[in-house]
């Protein structure tokens, strides 16, 4: 949607961007009595309240409380959202109706939000999905927007079916450096990106907390590819403006395992950290009782549903993958190389594109143990470079903002809940195009560690139409653009 409409429309598009059509009609008449009262602020609801969601409570509960109301919640576990409550009163907000995940239908029934926030664990957000759009209702769903090709074929059967959509929140598009990694290539400064390297490493202390959580679990999660590689495969198709069709990928686990916990000089593998017999000897122990938050929404909360979010890292039960490797072709004829390490002494990564008159690298460094890059010194942890294929390599100053993720949580807040945010040139909003795009690249990655057979995405889902992404310099035609004339191989 043209973001140049006026106010009275762009109030009523949550969406930012998405809607169209009948689709944007059908919002039009359904919101028009409340947006004729005074209230005219959207109602929310959330479900699945964990760390996540707290993102988007504080969002509703400040910089956007006229824009937005939370006003119901809903969860398996009713802990987090008693937690919720009494946060909504530290806040001065005032506390959202708790419901249980059973209850999900009634909420809608009862609550008739604008829009529901789907922040459960991955494996769980399709339900929610596709009932909310059967409902009626928009969604704005965390990353991934899920975990099996099966379930995202559902959900783009269901956004064609409901006439509603999706908004996928990759907040990494919003970080100002990697938008400004965008713009760059946008600018044809190093010509067309015959292919990208990318390497991102997770280190023992965010990285290892992968394999304590429910994400260890494959079922739930799918695994790395699917669970944090997500984030960073939307980045190279928005980056690229482009489409992947055939991935290859090799993954193991070879680090987060009993033999090396005994490697580490450990008996175990144990239960979890709260009750370790060696957790003065684990340098992967993990206090979760030392901290009130995470004491508050996990471990005051286990007596309702009996998650552990302190399981042993060393476990012989965890089903995902800790080093893996990954190629990518796109229909516009680059290719990816991709790798994710979740064992490294840092955390952050490397990007290179390889362009037809130069190269443009970019590194961030999330979290320290570099030499000289551990301080919070954004021109020490951010590097953008441009080289010329002929001339002087010229460094960049990185743009760069405020609060988590690089600052990219706030930028992508306003665009999602502010009526009056500006017209993005960048065209970060994704729907369930994007959403699909990314998550299939990860899918496929883990079809390929079972079979060692390359996969075609268009083998994956039926009907995955391009997303709406901006034009690069390659491009001849406005997206889709032709292909070039480089052969894909594999898959
Ligand atoms: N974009 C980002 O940077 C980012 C960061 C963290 C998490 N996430 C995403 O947010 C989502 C939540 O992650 P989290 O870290 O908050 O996890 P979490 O474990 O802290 O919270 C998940 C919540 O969902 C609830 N839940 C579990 N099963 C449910 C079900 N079947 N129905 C309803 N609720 C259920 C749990 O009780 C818990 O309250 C995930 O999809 C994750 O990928 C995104």
């Amino acid at each position: 949607m043209d973001r140049t409409e006026g106010t009275a429309v762009r109030r009523r598009d949550v969406l930012g961007g998405l809607a169209a059509g009948t689709a944007l009609a059908t919002a039009l008449d359904a919101n028009a009595a409340r947006v004729a009262a005074a209230d005219t602020r959207k109602r929310y609801v959330s479900v699945g309240v964990g760390s996540r969601n707290r993102m988007y409570q504080e969002a509703l509960w400040g910089p956007h409380k006229a824009h937005g109301e939370l006003v119901a919640i809903c969860d398996t576990n009713p802990g987090r959202m008693a937690y919720v409550g009494i946060r909504a009163a530290k806040a001065g907000a005032p506390a959202p109706k708790p419901y249980l995940a059973s209850d999900f239908d009634k909420m809608l029934r009862e609550q008739k939000p604008d829009a529901v926030i789907v922040t459960p664990p991955d494996a769980f957000h399709n339900e929610y999905i596709i009932r909310a759009l059967d409902a009626g209702v928009d969604v704005i769903t965390e990353k991934p927007m899920t975990t099996t090709a099966a379930k995202a074929q559902q959900i783009l059967d269901a956004v064609k079916r409901s006439g509603r959509h999706i908004r996928v929140t990759f907040n990494y598009r919003y970080s100002p450096f990697r938008s400004q990694v965008k713009e760059l290539l946008m600018s044809g400064v190093i010509g067309d990106v015959l292919s990208v390297d990318f390497h991102w490493l997770l280190n023992t202390v965010h990285g290892a907390d992968y394999f304590r959580r429910w994400h260890s679990n494959k079922a739930i999660s799918g695994g790395l590819m699917v669970h944090k590689a997500t984030h960073h495969f939307d980045l190279v198709n928005w980056w690229l403006s482009d489409m992947p069709v055939s991935v290859n990928a090799t993954g193991k686990r070879e680090f987060y395992t009993p033999e090396m916990a005994r490697r580490f000089g450990l008996e175990g593998p144990h239960q979890r950290c709260h009750t370790c017999p060696e957790k003065n000897k684990c340098t992967f122990f993990f206090d979760m009782a030392a901290d009130p938050a995470l004491k508050a929404l996990y471990l005051d909360a286990e007596k309702y549903d009996g998650y552990f979010r302190d399981q042993c890292v060393w476990r012989p039960e965890i089903s995902i993958e800790d080093t893996m490797n990954v190629i990518v072709g796109y229909a516009g004829g680059t290719t990816l190389s991709y790798s994710l390490n979740a064992f490294n002494a840092w955390e952050g990564y490397h990007v290179a594109f390889n362009g037809t008159k130069g190269r443009l690298e970019h590194s961030v460094v999330e979290q320290g143990g570099v030499a000289g890059a551990s301080n919070e010194r954004d021109e020490d942890r951010i590097k953008t470079r441009i080289i010329p294929m002929r001339g002087e390599a010229q460094d960049l100053k990185p743009d760069t903002g405020a609060g988590s993720h690089g600052g990219g949580d706030a930028v992508m807040l306003a665009d999602i809940f502010d009526p009056g945010a500006p017209n993005d040139p960048l065209m970060r909003a994704a729907d369930e195009r994007g959403g699909a795009a990314s998550c299939l690249i990860g899918i496929a990655a883990d079809k390929c560690f079972e079979t060692g057979q390359p996969v075609r995405i268009d083998s994956l889902v039926t009907g995955l139409d391009w997303p709406a992404l901006p034009k690069m310099p390659g491009h001849k035609e406005a997206v889709p653009m032709p292909m070039r004339t480089a052969k894909l191989t594999g898959g």
